[in-house]
């Protein structure tokens, strides 16, 4: 009995305390202090975009040191491993999205934002073009096109959609990156089933209607395609069972297996899971043109002989990895240091893009040696915060030791006073520049396959702990749980998973 009052009191005191810090993170929230103005004697710091990389910059960086400016056509960031989720409408998009006004809003010097795209970098004159593309934003508004000039130049514009050349990808297919793809996805998905569900519709066509063909099995196809196959098994199936039994998934691959960067045992656990899901998964499938209702795929037999196939669909999901953005490649150009660089801005072990002095890159559209993943980015911006912090320092202290070192001269009274503040300031000066390189510190790699099953590669010690299954399902998602950008987000991301649990997905369409 003892034990039961002492457990109670605990469950009490934690509920309490839980329900106090959400109480203060909320008010904090809503009440952020009085911003100082950005001030225009300081160095100009532009940011190009607002995605993870720049946004792990702006978190972490003291804004009172610079005169910050963003640019990014986005005006919120997005919690991109959690967008898979939003094709079916098991999480709102607007629960992965946080507006950038409220980040900039909680610094303590105001950042001036503009919505805009950045379109070229001009290195020698240190300026940069942008563009305020108002197409399908305020009816009537023009497109305006300006220049900002900046000190300093941070470029985290991230990645666009590889599509290889391939002849109707653009035209055919949706990509999975932003938002409105997300919506888009979401959309067609149902286009797809009420058209299958049509009055008198042939069955060639349901058939087709209802095949949902993806191609890359990369880490976004992949959980793409699991995500798809639970919105089937846990709603479509029970709304409109009639057609559900045609629903079929092809999720085509390039390379002898989906996940390649996973280790050996759980691509086969992956590939395993995802056949028993009713998956067809079509390996060393390489899709050469995409026509507006079928795929034409080269396959490699097992006797080295290729085969053309063509696979029909209904909504074609194209997850091939990345390309570089217009701004990334214009730049590339100018700069002949980077002449070999083919896929980003090659840049040094502080991110200082090879070939120039005051420009640094960040995330996918930066070489650095690592992968294009969100972990890497936001270490990357929380490097540069680190280093952007710690230069405003230096130049703020060796102002002080000039200053200093002047008044010695003039052999004022209180020589000896001065020389040891001198002293100190060198001291914690030789500190602040010992900045060491950036260095990626892995955090493990985690992909959800469907039915409630995700993998996990994890360091552990010098080696590798690799787990498949429902219990790292549970560690998956309180992982990107307790990653998401703002309490506000996790609140949202929660009540959206307990809201489809207990009444479906929203399967109407806006
Ligand atoms: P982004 O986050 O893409 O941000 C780029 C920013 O630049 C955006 O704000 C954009 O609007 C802006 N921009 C674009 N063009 C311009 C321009 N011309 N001028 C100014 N701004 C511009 N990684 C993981 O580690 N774990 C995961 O679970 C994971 N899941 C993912 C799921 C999906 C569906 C996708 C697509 C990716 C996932 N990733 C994951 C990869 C991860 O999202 C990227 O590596 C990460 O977003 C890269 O960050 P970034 O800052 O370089 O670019
Ligand atoms: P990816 O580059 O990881 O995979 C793309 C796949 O498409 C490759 O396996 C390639 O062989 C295949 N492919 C290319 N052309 C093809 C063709 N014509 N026909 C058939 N297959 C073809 O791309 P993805 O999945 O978009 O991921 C991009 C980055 O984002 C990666 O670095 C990834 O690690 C990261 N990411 C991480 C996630 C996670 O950790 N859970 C989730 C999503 C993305």
């Amino acid at each position: 009995r003892r034990t039961l009052r002492w457990t109670w009191r605990f469950t009490y005191l934690s509920v309490l305390a839980t329900v106090g810090y959400t109480c203060y993170v909320v008010w904090d929230d809503r009440h952020p202090n009085e911003q100082v103005q950005p001030d225009p004697t300081k160095k100009t710091l532009v940011v190009l975009g607002t995605g993870w990389g720049s946004v792990g910059l702006l978190k972490n960086l003291d804004t009172e040191n610079y005169n910050v400016i963003v640019v990014s056509p986005r005006n919120y960031f997005l919690f991109t491993p959690l967008l898979p989720s939003c094709t079916t409408g098991l999480i709102e998009h607007r629960s992965i999205m946080e507006p950038v006004r409220t980040i900039l809003r909680h610094k303590k010097a105001a950042v001036k934002y503009y919505e805009a795209e950045a379109s070229s970098v001009d290195p020698e004159r240190k300026v940069v073009k942008i563009v305020d593309n108002a197409d399908g934003k305020t009816k009537g508004a023009k497109t305006a096109e300006t220049e900002i000039p900046y000190d300093m130049l941070v470029i985290g514009v991230g990645a666009e959609n590889a599509t290889f050349g391939i002849p109707g990808v653009r035209e055919n297919s949706c990509f999975l990156k932003e938002i409105g793809d997300a919506q888009l996805i979401r959309k067609k998905i149902m286009d797809c089933v009420e058209r299958a569900s049509f009055k008198g519709q042939t069955q060639e066509e349901i058939d087709r209607l209802m095949n949902f063909v993806v191609v890359g099995g990369g880490p976004t196809g992949v959980e793409f395609a699991g995500e798809l196959r639970d919105f089937f098994e846990e709603d479509i199936k029970k709304l409109i069972p009639e057609i559900s039994h045609r629903f079929k998934v092809t999720l085509i691959e390039a390379l002898p297996n989906v996940l390649p960067s996973f280790s050996k045992q759980l691509i086969e656990y992956t590939e395993n899971t995802l056949r028993e899901e009713n998956i067809d998964i079509k390996l060393k499938t390489m899709v050469k043109r995409v026509t507006e209702g079928a795929v034409e795929a080269e396959v490699v037999k097992a006797d080295g002989t290729k085969e053309l196939l063509k696979v029909p669909y209904g909504l074609l999901v194209w997850a091939t990895g990345n390309a570089l953005r217009p701004v990334v490649r214009d730049l590339l150009g100018k700069i002949p240091a980077q002449k070999d660089s083919r896929r980003g801005l090659a840049v040094n072990e502080y991110l200082v893009v090879q070939g120039t002095r005051d420009i640094w890159a960040v995330g996918d559209c930066a070489v650095a040696g690592y992968a294009p993943t969100a972990q890497v980015a936001s270490q990357e911006g929380t490097f540069l915060a680190r280093l952007f912090n710690n230069m405003a320092k230096t130049d703020a202290h060796e102002g002080r030791i000039k200053e200093l070192s002047s008044s010695l001269n003039l052999k004022q009274g209180n020589s000896a006073e001065v020389a040891t503040e001198i002293e100190s300031l060198e001291k914690q000066l030789r500190r602040i520049k010992d900045v060491k390189p950036f260095k990626y510190s892995h955090q493990g790699s985690l992909a959800y396959i469907g039915s409630e099953k995700a993998v996990a590669d994890v360091p552990w010690f010098n080696g590798n702990f690799a787990a498949g299954g429902s219990l790292t399902f549970l560690f998956w998602r309180s992982a990107y749980l307790s990653m998401c950008f703002s309490s506000r987000n996790r609140v949202l991301v929660l009540l959206d998973w307990l809201k489809s649990k207990a009444f479906g997905r929203d399967v109407s369409r806006e």
